[in-house]
């Protein structure tokens, strides 16, 4: 995809994801979470608004470039444990972002290729990206929905098509619930979600901190909130850890993203402004 765009450049959705002949336009002109994402990461994906943004946040915590790398080292930390030491198959991945290192798909069926993921995501530059989501290996399978975290009875009706509700699922929510404002009740929509799995089901969570750094992550939200359409909302360690609640929570329990089960001592040591965890539902 260009980095260049003039203000409603449309992209052809994926077939494979379900689109039709809409050409699904977005507006290259306002700052989206998605791309700044992933001009943090160091990607192509992103546009002159996105860049602006992510820069904007850049100078209030340089060290949202370390974090994101952290968040994306957790997740495929998190879906090998579950798939390699509690013997998860299937995944429920909402918030996916743009492909990046690691997708779910890719960690979790190089360890057991048949593992199934449903990928759900409501960025229409996302969806434009959902071919490279659906390159599952012979044995597994992938499937992407263009669908809103906050509608979840339609991100369930969705995923039934490709995962089995009468089998554990790890349901991930990796560095999304912070565009949930509390005026949307976050904690009813994991609720509903985890209501709907059996037992032997995982959440795995991460979630910028407003008590990691609080002065200068309090300031990357306050430019954002000015700039980028999804809203952030930063939570503290108290308030991240209520998202588990009736969960056991996998050691070492809710910590610092580069904390949980490092490979090494740097790891574990990398800045990062964002709580992580994984719980099983008994
Ligand atoms: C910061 S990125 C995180 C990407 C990936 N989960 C990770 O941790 O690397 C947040 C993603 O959540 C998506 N998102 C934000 N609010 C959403 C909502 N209400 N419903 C669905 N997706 C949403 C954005 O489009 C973006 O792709």
């Amino acid at each position: 995809m260009g980095s260049e765009g003039g203000q409603g450049t449309g992209r052809e959705p994926d077939e494979a994801a379900g689109g039709g002949a809409e050409r699904p336009a977005f507006d290259t002109s306002v700052a989206h979470i998605a791309r700044v994402y992933d001009y943090w990461l160091g990607g192509k994906d992103n546009f002159a608004a996105d860049r602006a943004a992510a820069e904007q946040a850049i100078a209030a915590y340089p060290d949202i470039v370390f974090s994101v790398r952290a968040n994306r080292a957790f997740l495929a930390r998190a879906v090998r444990y579950m798939v390699g030491e509690a013997g998860i198959r299937q995944f429920l991945d909402i918030g996916t972002g743009i492909p990046a290192t690691s997708n779910t798909h890719e960690v979790a069926q190089s360890v057991a290729p048949e593992s199934r993921v449903a990928y759900v995501d409501n960025d229409p530059v996302v969806l434009a990206h959902a071919r490279a989501l659906l390159t599952s290996g012979p044995h597994g399978v992938t499937s992407y929905l263009d669908a809103d975290l906050r509608d979840t009875g339609r991100v369930l009706s969705a995923a039934a098509e490709t995962l089995d509700f009468s089998q554990p699922i790890a349901i991930m929510l990796m560095a999304i619930l912070q565009h949930v404002d509390n005026a949307d009740n976050p904690y009813a929509i994991v609720a509903a979600l985890l209501d709907a799995v059996p037992a032997g089901s995982y959440l795995a969570l991460s979630h910028p901190a407003s008590d990691i750094e609080a002065q200068a992550q309090g300031e990357l939200a306050r430019r954002l909130n000015q700039t980028m359409a999804e809203k952030v909302t930063l939570r503290d360690r108290a308030q991240v850890a209520r998202f588990f609640d009736g969960l056991d929570l996998v050691e070492p329990g809710l910590v610092r993203v580069p904390e949980w089960r490092p490979a090494s001592e740097a790891e574990a040591s990398s800045p990062a402004g964002l709580w992580g965890g994984v719980g099983r539902k008994s």
